[in-house]
């Protein structure tokens, strides 16, 4: 089928990715000419497995092209999808002037019949506005369906998450669009919900707060851990064997960030209290989230007493393994803590080390190493702050002899705590 992605962001550039894959025609569009330039040059400009090889591979087979243009990308396209960004306003709600913008451009443009997919996450009953919108704009009064089709990709495992999904979620103002859309989704092979918009709609917002609710959860166990000397992994563990719970989404530690999580809770607490209702507990989910990171930096504080001067060595950058997006990341808002209390720091990531320089500027206080295993050379400590699984491999003899002292704050519970004091170090891990 031939398709139109408008917006090459993680959603967009992944999605338009894998439908080249399974044999779609796509055209991205993005109004940014310098990530067109960039793209139609073979350059991706996010970190993300699978797509250095992905994209060059579809462009030379002419599968997939870029472009700046939504009048270009809309006229050959039967499907034409939106996936551009629903940043959140100060006040927790979430900015939909991209999408109003992107609807009008379409609707200005449409010469045939198209159906118009929704694939950002917006709050529920902005379809309906969306078929408004294109309904006014649309001089030439050709027929068409807005349909709602949220993105369930994790970054770092996207390209995976959009071949092999756990679902298609597909809602509909009216059965027009069905047919077409499960042949779209067809080659997936996935189990499809075929449902109304609004539902469509919430199924996103709902799905995000409950995996955020099970990490709160867990980090509020994790408290009651240490509270009494159990431990939260075993904890963990033990409840995940039970499927109706099950193991993922229950490893305590920082706590959640990302450009998802955070920004899909409080669009869902606003859009719930725009309709009248105060979703308490998710707003609890925040609280056990914020808690979580300053019961960690209390106890590298409780650990070291004062800060200033002292110099920490810091392990992750990016909000969690796989990525080098550092938006809302746990780690980079641990450093920035860190520097106020005064310390000096010694950082590393495996991928996000260029794009934390924007958040995280390199000083005299803020060293960026290149080896991990350098990383704590003369350091008062070191700290774990995102769940890179290469960390787990540390040379930690090594590590123990560049120390001052073997201290280990791991806020990720990646290294085997028996082993670590084996080793002779003073190991501080999350609910262990
Ligand atoms: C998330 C959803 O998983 C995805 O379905 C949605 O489309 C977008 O939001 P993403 O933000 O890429 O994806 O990351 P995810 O892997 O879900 O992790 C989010 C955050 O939770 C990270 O900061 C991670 O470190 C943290 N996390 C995750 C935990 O603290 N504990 C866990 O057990 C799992």
């Amino acid at each position: 089928m031939k398709l139109c992605i408008i917006g090459t962001g993680y959603v967009g550039l992944v999605s338009g990715t894998c439908f080249a894959e399974v044999g779609h025609e796509v055209v991205c569009v993005d109004n940014n000419p310098e990530k067109v330039r960039q793209l139609q040059g073979g350059s991706i400009p996010i970190y993300e497995p699978g797509l250095e090889e992905m994209i060059p591979r579809h462009v030379r087979e002419g599968r997939l092209r870029f472009t700046g243009s939504i009048a270009e990308g809309v006229a050959g396209a039967e499907v034409v999808f939106i996936a551009v960004p629903t940043p959140p306003q100060e006040d927790g709600s979430v900015d939909l002037s991209f999408i109003e913008g992107v609807a009008r451009e379409i609707a200005a443009c449409m010469t045939s019949y198209k159906i118009i997919v929704d694939k950002s996450t917006v709050p529920v009953k902005t379809g309906e506005k969306v078929a408004e919108t294109i309904k006014r704009y649309n001089r030439a009064k050709v027929d068409f369906d807005v349909v709602s089709n949220p993105e369930f990709l994790r970054e770092g495992f996207a390209v995976e998450d959009l071949m092999k999904p756990d679902r298609i979620v597909i809602g509909t103002l009216s059965p027009r669009p069905v047919a077409a859309m499960k042949e779209l989704y067809a080659p997936f092979n996935a189990p499809i919900i075929i449902t109304d918009i609004h539902s469509a709609e919430l199924i996103k917002h709902a799905a995000n707060s409950f995996l955020a609710l099970k990490i709160s959860y867990i980090n509020a166990v994790s408290v009651i851990c240490e509270a009494t000397g159990a431990n939260v992994v075993e904890v963990a563990n033990g409840m995940g064997l039970d499927r109706r719970i099950g193991r993922q989404f229950l490893n305590a530690g920082l706590g959640f960030g990302g450009s998802c999580f955070p920004k899909d809770l409080s669009a869902f607490i606003k859009i719930s209290e725009q309709l009248g209702v105060d979703f308490r507990l998710l707003r609890e989910v925040q609280a056990v989230n914020a808690a979580q990171m300053d019961r960690f930096v209390k106890k590298i504080v409780d650990t070291l007493w004062v800060l200033k001067d002292k110099r920490l060595a810091v392990l992750g950058l990016a909000f969690k393994q796989n990525t080098d997006d550092v938006r809302m990341s746990p780690a980079i808002e641990l450093c920035q803590r860190l520097l106020k209390e005064g310390a000096s720091l010694r950082v590393h990531d495996p991928k996000a080390m260029s794009k934390a320089q924007a958040v995280l500027p390199p000083s005299e206080r803020v060293t960026y190493v290149e080896d991990m295993n350098d990383v704590a050379a003369d350091c008062d400590a070191l700290v774990i702050a995102t769940e890179w699984p290469q960390f787990a491999q540390l040379d930690l003899e090594r590590v123990r002899g560049q120390l001052t002292h073997p201290i280990l704050f791991d806020g990720r519970n990646l290294l085997d705590k028996a082993e670590m004091e084996r080793l002779g170090f003073v190991y501080k891990s999350v609910g262990r």
